[in-house]
């Protein structure tokens, strides 16, 4: 394995995370390196976006113990635009709608603010067309309000888009494959392997069928704010056939 490879994107150690003085994480471990695909499944509740948001540096959530490296060094040391010029992207479970602002402006000035080397001009919008070639986006697109009227699968689709456009190091997905049609699905994960070989990514998700698609090395089972189990793809698929009750060990 070469060194590249094996570069560590992100360390949680025994991660501890409250809301508003409830305990949402409860001593969490997770190692990712550049290059492979880990995905987290568990039940509504069990803290998923929670663990996305305090990586990406939301500030309602608490770390109470244990600690969180980007690319080796301290999470609490990068603030949240550091960490997203470091290469750290999140695609929202719900991403918000900002009306008046066109989608083509938002997606050059995103990569204006994180990437250090900018295309400009020409540069950028040849960029930019061949992701979306790649997604399958129309150009249309670029005039409209960010996420404003956006169908479910458009909304997605933008963020995906905005992944290529930024080419994290680490990228985190929340729920990025929910409610997604057949086709929506397939080019998602076309995004997703698109930068996957050069980053690292941790999917969050519910369902086994993004997993047709896209395949995760690791694939961990949450239950009330720690991984219970790590596995590979097969671990998907049992999940979802038999549910979450069969680890849980305090029930
Ligand atoms: N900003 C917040 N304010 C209050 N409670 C929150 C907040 N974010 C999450 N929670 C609570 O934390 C728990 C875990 O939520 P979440 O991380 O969204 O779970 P999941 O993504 O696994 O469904 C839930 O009980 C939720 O109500
Ligand atoms: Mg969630």
């Amino acid at each position: 394995m070469g060194v590249a490879m094996s570069e560590e994107m992100l360390r949680v150690e025994n991660l501890h995370v409250s809301v508003e003085g409830t305990s949402i994480i409860k001593g969490l471990n997770l190692t990712i390196h550049r290059g492979e695909i880990h995905v987290i499944m568990g039940r509504n509740g069990a803290g998923k976006s929670t663990l996305a948001n305090v990586v990406m540096g939301h500030p309602a959530y608490e770390i109470t113990q244990g600690t969180i490296h980007f690319q080796g060094q301290p999470l609490e040391e990068l603030a949240v635009f550091e960490r997203a010029r470091a290469g750290m992207f999140l695609s929202f479970q719900y991403p918000a709608v900002i009306p008046g602002v066109q989608v083509g402006t938002f997606l050059k000035k995103s990569v204006a603010s994180v990437r250090d080397d900018p295309p400009k001009g020409r540069a950028f919008r040849k960029e930019l067309n061949g992701a979306m070639a790649e997604l399958e986006m129309d150009k249309s697109f670029l005039s409209r309000y960010v996420n404003d009227g956006f169908s479910g699968g458009e909304k997605k689709r933008l963020e995906i888009l905005q992944m290529l456009l930024l080419k994290p190091n680490l990228a985190l997905l929340d729920e990025t494959d929910s409610g997604l049609d057949i086709d929506a699905l397939r080019i998602v994960s076309k995004g997703i392997n698109k930068i996957a070989p050069e980053a690292g990514c941790l999917i969050i998700t519910h369902y086994q069928r993004l997993l047709d698609h896209v395949k995760p090395h690791f694939v961990h089972a949450m239950i009330d704010g720690a991984i219970v189990k790590t596995g590979g793809p097969e671990l998907a698929l049992e999940l979802e056939e038999r549910g979450y009750d069969w680890l849980d060990v305090a029930a």
